[in-house]
C-alpha cells in the first residue's frame, strides 16, 4: 500500500527526513515512535498528500502520490475539528465530502442515502461513547472527547488507509485502551492499512505489525512485531522482551 524510497524533506536549511525507506503492505499496520522533533509528524503529512516539495519516492495504493487522496483518512496531531461545527457536524463532515466528491448530485439527497449515513455516524458515535456530546461544539469539550470525535470523523468514511498521529495520547487509560481496541477491531473488519504515530511503546506494540523505532531525521530499526493485536502483560517474558528491545532502540544514544 505505501511504498517510501530515499525519501528527504527538508523546511528550508533543516533537513528533517533523510533517506528514509519504508513499506507497508496493504491491510497491514506499522506504528511509528520516535523522540519529540525526530520528524514523525512530517512524514505522515507527505503520506497525507499535505506536504510538497520531498526528495525521493512515494507510492500509495501501486501510484506515485499526487496530493491528498480521497481515501486516506488522517488525523493530525491537534484533532482538527472545527470549531463552528458541532461533534455530530464535524463527524457528518467527513462523510458527505466524500460523498460529493463520488457520486452524481441527484444521488446526493436521497432519503435511504441519509439514513443509511446517520445510522453510520450513530454507530461510531456511540461505539466511542460520544453520543451524548453530539450537539456540542469543540470548545465544549475535554481534551479526551474532541480526540474521541476526530477519530469518529476518520472511522466513519471509507477509506482504505489511515493515518493517526498521536490520536490517544490525551485520553484517559480505560479510554485508551477502548479506542485502541476499537482502531484495531475495525482495520481488522474492514482490512485497512493503518499507520499511527504515538509516544507509546504499549500502543506501538498492540497496533503495530511494524514497529518503526526513529531518531532524528530517521528510522532507526524496523522491528516485526508478532504480538499486534494482542494486550499482553509485562509478567509475560516474551512481551517484556520485546517491550525492552523497542525501549533500547528508542533511547540508544540519548543522554537521558
Ligand atoms: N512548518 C515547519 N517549519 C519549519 N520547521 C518545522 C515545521 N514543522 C516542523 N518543523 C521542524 O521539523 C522537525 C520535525 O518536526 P515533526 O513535527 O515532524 O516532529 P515529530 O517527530 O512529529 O515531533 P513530536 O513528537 O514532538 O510531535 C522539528 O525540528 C521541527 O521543529
Ligand atoms: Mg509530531
Amino acid at each position: 500500500m505505501i511504498h517510501i524510497k530515499s525519501l528527504g524533506y527538508s523546511y528550508g536549511n533543516e533537513e528533517v527526513l533523510k533517506d528514509v525507506h519504508l513499506n507497508i503492505p496493504e491491510k497491514t499496520t506499522c506504528a511509528v515512535i520516535g523522540p519529540s522533533g525526530c520528524g514523525k509528524t512530517t512524514l505522515l503529512y507527505i503520506l497525507a498528500g499535505l506536504l510538497k516539495g520531498y526528495k525521493g519516492e512515494v507510492y500509495v495504493s501501486g501510484r506515485p502520490l499526487a496530493g491528498v487522496r480521497k481515501e486516506t483518512g488522517i488525523i493530525l496531531q491537534d484533532g482538527g475539528l472545527l470549531p463552528w461545527k458541532t461533534v455530530g457536524e464535524n463527524i457528518a463532515l467527513g462523510i458527505y465530502a466524500k460523498r460529493r466528491t463520488k457520486m452524481p448530485a441527484s444521488l446526493q439527497v436521497r432519503k435511504e442515502d441519509k439514513r443509511v449515513m446517520q445510522e453510520k455516524i450513530d454507530n461510531v458515535l456511540c461505539e466511542l461513547d460520544i453520543k451524548a456530546h453530539c450537539d456540542k461544539f469543540p470548545s465544549q469539550l475535554s481534551g479526551g472527547q474532541k480526540q474521541r470525535a476526530a477519530i469518529a470523523r476518520a472511522l466513519v468514511t471509507d477509506s482504505d488507509l489511515l493515518l493517526f498521529d498521536e490520536i490517544s495520547s490525551a485520553l484517559d487509560a480505560v479510554t485508551k485502551e477502548k479506542i485502541q481496541e476499537l482502531i484495531l477491531r475495525l482495520q481488522q473488519k474492514n482490512g485497512l492499512t493503518l499507520m499511527t504515530i504515538t509516544h507509546s511503546i504499549e500502543e506501538a506494540i498492540f497496533l503495530g505489525q511494524q514497529i518503526v523505532v526513529m531518531e532524528k531525521s530517521k528510522i532507526k530499526q524496523i522491528i516485526e512485531n508478532p504480538y499486534y493485536g494482542k494486550r499482553m502483560l509485562y509478567s509475560d517474558e516474551a512481551y517484556y522482551e520485546l517491550y525492552q528491545v523497542v525501549r533500547t532502540f528508542l533511547y540508544e544514544g540519548e543522554k537521558r
